[in-house]
């Protein structure tokens, strides 16, 4: 099992309401070659992981790397591991920053139990950054 977690950089263009098209279209291609994940947004930057067999993953990874609407992919883990931290999403968006006391607790509580502590951490502390800070 291949699992990646990449960065990138939103298009100029990109919209908040953009997401949810973007993730149900990548849901359903996803749920075809057996990839699951999700993916965080943050007005300006996203992270993503994405999970499979490593032929399926590194293809979307391919078809994701060329698509306009964002740039300066990075691939910042890469690791084979034994099971999938989101057995149940093909493809589930998030819309970041947290804000509020106690933010970061519940954001974590909605991730999936399989999710590891490296996993947690790296996606919390994404999604705790504040976009308005330059
Ligand atoms: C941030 C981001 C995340 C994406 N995630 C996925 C994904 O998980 N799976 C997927 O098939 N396409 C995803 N896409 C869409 C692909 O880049 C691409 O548009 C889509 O797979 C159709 O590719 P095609 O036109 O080459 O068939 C994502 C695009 C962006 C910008």
């Amino acid at each position: 099992m291949l699992s990646l977690i990449y960065v990138s950089t939103a298009a100029p263009g990109f919209r908040e309401a953009d997401l949810a098209p973007l993730a149900q279209a990548a849901a359903t291609a996803n749920a075809v070659l057996g990839v699951t994940g999700m993916l965080a947004y943050n007005g300006a930057h996203f992270m993503q992981l994405l999970e499979g067999e490593e032929a399926a993953v590194e293809a979307t990874l391919a078809r994701i790397a060329a698509d306009p609407r964002h740039a300066g992919l990075v691939v910042i883990r890469r690791e084979t591991r034994a099971g999938r931290e989101c057995p149940d999403w093909s493809m589930r968006a998030f819309l970041t920053p947290l804000s509020g006391a106690g933010a970061a607790t519940r954001f974590a509580a909605d991730l999936p139990d399989q999710f590891e502590p490296d996993t947690r951490v790296v996606f919390t502390s994404f999604a705790s950054l504040d976009r308005k800070v330059a």
